[in-house]
């Protein structure tokens, strides 16, 4: 008998979509990056956020639910809540329920800065999310001050990490920026740290989106290996963007290394995402300029066919790589980070 009933878990392979989302080079999108907030509490170098959200633009709980029913229909199977800091929205574990609770998602992880993860592991793991990034940049406290601001206390985030590594999520991942001249002389000690706590460390190529001295994935492999970092190479790959390599525990088990050459190594043709900033502004790319703000069609009640046929609009003109080296020479005028959440 044919049945056209979904179940909420069943396998993306078996339930073929009739038209899933797709952009304009062909590339399903099946992972969607939503913003809770533009705040944060850290004031990270690399980064800008807002100090406030206006009330009135952020998508409500109910419009979000709505809005990732809407994607999950169009073949969307995974969500990152990013921010901002995703924390700081004092719905976000019942967001994370109902992200977790719609038919035809069958992942969501979240993205913090971890100065709230020591309360929050706990529930977000029972509200049904599967993965948690943590942003560790240096495990020196007053470097952490430098980099991140007054807002940020070293003791907070490292009992974060420890609390999500306790807290039993599939994947606990520790994403370091690394800068030269800031924390390129402790990736060593972030690693140790990392697999002492089974999460997996992950190096990401400074992107312009304020100030630093980016530090090539190729150099900070070497830095590694000079910090005491043996590692070979393995066909590990995740959702997104990253490569990894293996290393070896002393008991002998496999653990790994994450790298995003953001910069230096393109990985756009694997692209499988698109973006909603807080206030719902789609977005197809991290380094394009253009947004749809589908916030207004929620707040009309716009029928999902009206918003659907907009989601389309905007991947049917996703470029087929982003052009951020063009952002350093002032060729290309990026968005903030803050509205985007990496
Ligand atoms: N370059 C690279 N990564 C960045 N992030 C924020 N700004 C930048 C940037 N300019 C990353 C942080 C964090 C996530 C929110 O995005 O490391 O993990
Ligand atoms: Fe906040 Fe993350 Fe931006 Fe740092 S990088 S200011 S923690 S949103």
């Amino acid at each position: 008998m044919h049945s056209t009933v979904v179940r909420a878990h069943e396998p993306f392979v078996s339930r073929p979509l009739p038209d899933p989302l797709k952009d304009a080079q062909g590339r399903l999108i099946a992972y969607l990056r939503l913003s809770l907030t533009d705040r944060c509490n850290f004031r990270c170098d690399y980064c800008s956020v807002s100090d406030y959200d206006d009330p009135g633009a952020v998508l409500t709980r109910l419009e979000i639910a709505r809005l990732v029913g809407i994607f999950a229909r169009l073949g969307v199977r995974r969500v990152r809540l990013t921010g901002g800091e995703p924390t700081l929205r004092k719905e976000v574990v019942a967001i994370a329920a109902d992200v977790r609770a719609t038919i035809g998602i069958e992942e969501v992880a979240i993205t913090t800065n971890g100065h709230r993860l020591a309360e929050l592991a706990r529930p977000l793991r029972d509200a049904g999310v599967d993965c948690v990034n943590v942003s560790l940049d240096t495990l020196r406290p007053e470097r952490l001050l430098a980099i991140s601001g007054r807002g940020a206390r070293l003791t907070d985030v490292l009992d974060g990490i420890d609390a999500a590594a306790a807290a039993g999520f599939e994947h606990v991942k520790l994403n370091t920026v690394v800068m030269g001249g800031v924390n390129d002389d402790e990736l060593g000690e972030l690693v140790r740290h990392a697999w002492a706590r089974k999460a997996s460390p992950r190096f990401i190529e400074l992107m312009p989106f304020g100030k630093g001295v980016p530090v090539p994935t190729a150099r900070v492999k070497r830095l590694l290996s000079e910090q005491g970092i043996a590692l070979e190479p393995c066909d590990r790959r995740g959702w997104g963007p990253a490569h990894y390599m293996r290393g070896w525990s002393a008991a002998g088990e496999a653990l790994h290394v994450g790298f995003i050459g953001a910069m230096t190594e393109n990985f756009c043709d694997r692209c499988n995402r698109a973006r909603v900033a807080a206030d719902g502004g789609f977005q197809a790319c991290l380094g394009g300029s253009a947004q749809v703000p589908l916030g207004a069609l929620l707040r009309e009640d716009a029928p999902d066919q009206a918003i659907e046929a907009r989601i389309r609009e905007v991947l049917a003109r996703k470029a087929p790589r982003h052009h951020m080296e063009e952002a350093t020479t002032g060729l290309v005028q990026l968005l903030p980070m803050m509205g985007i959440g990496g």
